[in-house]
Parts: C-alpha cells; structure tokens; sequence
C-alpha cells in the first residue's frame, strides 16, 4: 500500500487487489467488534468482490460473524425481478450473503417493486437513519464520475430517489445483459447527500478504465456534473486504487 501524497482525497495505491481488499476487510473487522455493531453500505459488481471474497474467508476460517451487521445496498434497477440475473439483490445475495452470516432481517436494498417509488425512498432514508447512519460505506467510481447510480447532474444534496441511467452507464452494463435494449432505463439510488452522511467512504477504482475519472474526481472543479467530486468533501474518505487505475495521477 501506497500513499499518493498531496491529494484532495487521502489515496493509496495497491500492487495487488488482494492486499486492498485486506486493507479494506481489516478495518471492517475492527468495526464488527465494537459493541454498538456495524452498519454497512454496499456496493455490488466487480470493483467491490474481492472485498467480499476476504470477508468470506475470514467467515470461513477465522469465524468472523457478521450476524450483527446492519447492510443497506446503494443501488438498484427499475424494472427487474429480484432474482434476475442482472439485479443487484441477487448479485449480493450469491456474492456475499451465501457466504456469510448476515442476518437477512438486517440487510435491506431500495424497494425498486413499490408503486410509489418516490415515498419508497423515503423509507430508505427513514430506515437508514433508524439503524443509526451508516458507519462505513463502500464504494466504486462510475466512468462518468457517478457514485451509487447518482448520474452526472445529480444535486450534491440529493436523496434516495428513482433516476434515469446514463447512456455510459447503460452501455457498461450492456455486456452483461446481452444487449443495451436490455438494460433498465432507471434505478433507485441513495442520493449524494446519503452517501456524504456515511461515517466512513472507502472508495475502491480499479483497472485503467477508471484512470481518467480518478484523476477527475481529484483534481476537476467540484460540480454536479462529475458527482464523485464532491466526495472531496466528505471528512473520513480514503481512495484505494488498483496501479493501473492511479496511472495517470
Ligand atoms: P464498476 O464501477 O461497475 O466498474 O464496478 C463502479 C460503478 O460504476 O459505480
């Protein structure tokens, strides 16, 4: 692990996505075993996976128990059952929750199926504050800077709401889904606003696709249209990155 000196957001280069994720995995380690318990923000996909693959193993071999961890996801698509391929619930549930101890009374994802989509929300927002705040979130760096699915043009002081995808972030995903007309126009994120009132951001970017916008977020002027910049803001946020997406720093 290597610290980057003088940038706006504490960062530190990885060797070896392995490592990273250790980092990552001992500091929620450490907050497990506090008495007052831990509640998590999850990020789902590849930039995050290693991390859970360590939370897995020290589940498996060191009996770490997340039995007490309060889990809110970040993200969902409009429009998918939860048991589709590509949806977010199944992806953490076979990624992370097959895997470990989390009691599935404590883990919670944006209601994407209610018919009010906009008081869903809210009770996203009331849920998390009922659990206390989120202690620790993790997160990735969309291309186009977004953070969660808060898009270029999301307002820093934006909530859980129902938004339109990114045609980026929509062609990103086109891969997995077999084609871009598959893709769900729209998800239900946590707003900027709720990702800045976690405790802890760590920020995972990984592999040269993710070296512009790394190098954006640090050094860009702070502006709606690039919100992972306004992670700048944020008291106790660190950047983990890979080699490949700190290269051009
Ligand atoms: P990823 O990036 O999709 O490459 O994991 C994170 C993100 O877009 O938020």
């Amino acid at each position: 692990m290597r610290p980057v000196p003088d940038q706006l957001i504490p960062t530190f280069v990885f060797d070896d996505r392995v490592e990273l994720a250790r980092v990552l995995a001992d500091e929620v380690e450490q907050l497990v075993a506090r008495p007052a318990g831990l509640v998590l923000g999850l990020a789902t996909g590849s930039t995050p996976i290693d991390t859970y693959r360590e939370f897995a193993r020290r589940h498996r071999d060191s009996k770490l128990s997340f039995a007490r961890v309060t889990t809110f996801n970040l993200d969902e698509f409009v429009g998918l059952h939860a048991d589709h391929a590509q949806s977010f619930r199944r992806w953490t549930r076979e990624n992370l929750f097959a895997h470990v101890d989390f009691d599935a009374t404590r883990t919670h994802f944006p209601d994407v199926d209610a018919r009010d989509l906009a008081a869903a929300s809210r009770a996203y927002e009331d849920a998390i504050r009922a659990a206390g705040g989120i202690d620790l979130q993790i997160l990735g760096i969309g291309r186009n800077g977004h953070i969660g699915f808060n898009e270029p043009g999301s307002a820093r002081d934006s909530r859980t709401r129902a938004v339109e995808l990114h045609p980026w972030t929509r062609e990103d995903a086109a891969a997995a889904f077999g084609a871009l007309e598959l893709v769900p126009q729209r998800a239900v994120t946590m707003g900027v606003a709720t990702i800045l009132a976690a405790r802890r951001l760590r920020v995972i970017a990984l592999g040269v696709k993710k070296a512009g916008i790394v190098r954006e977020t640090l050094r860009a002027r702070q502006d709606s249209s690039l919100p992972s910049t306004w992670l700048r803001d944020h008291g106790d946020v660190r950047l983990y990155l890979d080699r490949e997406a700190a290269s051009a720093l």
